[in-house]
Formats: C-alpha cells, sequence, structure tokens
C-alpha cells in the first residue's frame, strides 16, 4: 500500500498515520519528522531547515526531495509506505511522480483530511509530543493520562518550537498558497479520498480505512 497523507497543519496526520502504519506495517515517512530529528542532531541538514520550519516557511524543495529519494528506495518500503507532509508542492509532486515511474511504483491512494481552518490553531497550540516516541497528544482532545508524561513509555512531553499561534498562522497560509494545489492534481489523477477530519480520531481512521482499502 502506498498512501500520501494531505491536510493542512494540524489536520491530524501525524496522528492518523501512526495508526495507518501500524495496520498495515509500512513505514511512516514524514518529512517533518526527519526534519526535527536532523535539528536535534544538529546536522548541516537540520542547521538549514530550522530557520524555515521556525518561520513557518517550506523548506526548499530541493533539500525535501534528496531526502525523500533516499528513504523510499530503503528495505522497509518493499510493503509501501505512508507519506505524512510530502509532497506539498506541484514540483514535489512531479518529482514524486517521476521517482515513482522510474522504480516501477504506483499511489493506491491520497488521503486528504479536510478540517475547517479555524479549528486548527486551537489544535496546533494545545499538542504535545513524546521526547522519547514522538506520541502525539492535545491538551483538551486527546490528554495523557498524567500531564506532562507520555501513556506509552513515561517519556517527557513538549511543544514544537513552531506550534505557537503567529507562526500557526503562517503555516496556515503557506498551505492555502502552495499545497493545496495539489487537491485538483490528485484528482486528475483519480486517486484523491477526502476525510471528514473533524470527526474523533478513531472515527477519522476508520473512514480512512474504508477508503483505501
Ligand atoms: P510537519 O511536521 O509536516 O507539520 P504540518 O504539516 O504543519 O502538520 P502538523 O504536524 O502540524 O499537523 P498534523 O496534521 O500532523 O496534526 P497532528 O496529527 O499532530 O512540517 C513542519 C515543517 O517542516 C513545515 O512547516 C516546513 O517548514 C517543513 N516541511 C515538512 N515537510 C516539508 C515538505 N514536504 N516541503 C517543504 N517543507 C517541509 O494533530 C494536531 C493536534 O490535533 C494534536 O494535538 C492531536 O492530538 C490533535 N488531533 C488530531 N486529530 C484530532 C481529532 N480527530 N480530533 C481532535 N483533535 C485531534
Ligand atoms: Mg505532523
Ligand atoms: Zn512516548
Amino acid at each position: 500500500m502506498r498512501l500520501i497523507l494531505l491536510g493542512p497543519p494540524g489536520a491530524g496526520k501525524g496522528t492518523q498515520a501512526g495508526k495507518i502504519a501500524k495496520k498495515y506495517n509500512i513505514p511512516h515517512i514524514s518529512t517533518g519528522d526527519i526534519f526535527r530529528a536532523n535539528i536535534v542532531n544538529n546536522t548541516e541538514l537540520g542547521i538549514l531547515a530550522k530557520k524555515y520550519i521556525d518561520n513557518g516557511e517550506l523548506v526548499p524543495d530541493g533539500l525535501v526531495m534528496d531526502i525523500v529519494r533516499d528513504r523510499i528506495i530503503q528495505d522497509d518500503t518493499k510493503n509501501g509506505f505512508l507519506l505524512d507532509g510530502f509532497p506539498r508542492t506541484l514540483e514535489q509532486a512531479m518529482a514524486l511522480d517521476e521517482m515513482l515511474i522510474n522504480s516501477n511504483m504506483k499511489l493506491d491512494a491520497v488521503v486528504k483530511i479536510k478540517v475547517n481552518l479555524d479549528l486548527l490553531v486551537t489544535r496546533i497550540t494545545g499538542r504535545r509530543i513524546c521526547k522519547e516516541c514522538g506520541a502525539t497528544y492535545h491538551v483538551d482532545f486527546n490528554k495523557p493520562k498524567k500531564s506532562d508524561v507520555c501513556d506509552l513509555c513515561n517519556g517527557e512531553l513538549y511543544q514544537r518550537s513552531d506550534d505557537n499561534e503567529d507562526v500557526v498562522r503562517n503555516r496556515i497560509n503557506v498551505y492555502i498558497e502552495q499545497t493545496t494545489p495539489l487537491v485538483e492534481y490528485y484528482t486528475n489523477r483519480d486517486v484523491l479520498k477526502i476525510i471528514d477530519g473533524e470527526q474523533s480520531i478513531d472515527d477519522v481512521f476508520n473512514q480512512i480505512v474504508k477508503e483505501v482499502e
């Protein structure tokens, strides 16, 4: 199964990706997570990416493509993969198509998680993430049992540096300008599935499974 998750910041891509990856036994490939791991490790890529991410701008296409190209040919992608937060521009989508053709691979579905824009800021500013395992919580909508501690691994929860209100508003605008053209792009390829992302986390998941199978 080869899937793409599309949707604005805070739509629930990461939350659903964890569940989908587990169900279909495919790797969850999040370009955002890859950048954040590079920032933590202070790599050259991390240093370059950080200034874009902290302003809510997109990292240049060239850097993103290098990462994805390396990642989707690794051994664990034999059963497929789930791309979260990539592609985000038409250039990235076209480059991905070319990579897939060259490797004789085909996309099964592009799942767009649709959420009203005014819900996104609340979702993002209340998000907390586990430092150890990356599990995602929300202070109101998906509370950990003990505040600031991960239910799964007891790790400490933190807030992303780009999860403040100003940066979130810019991320939403960047999404509207640069990523929404992909909706038409994938509609024309007959692979787009639109999911109502305002349901409970489990209901969103069940709807995705129904649409992709
Ligand atoms: P990235 O990490 O991809 O961030 P994003 O797209 O802004 O999306 P988020 O991770 O913020 O939201 P999400 O949809 O995953 O929501 P989540 O499930 O966590 O990218 C970060 C940055 O990296 C970009 O700004 C850019 O600079 C750079 N970058 C990355 N990829 C790039 C690319 N391809 N090209 C160029 N630059 C790139 O959920 C959010 C919250 O809501 C959580 O608290 C969750 O618990 C809660 N929630 C989830 N579902 C529900 C629900 N159904 N009901 C109630 N609450 C819910
Ligand atoms: Mg995410
Ligand atoms: Zn954890």
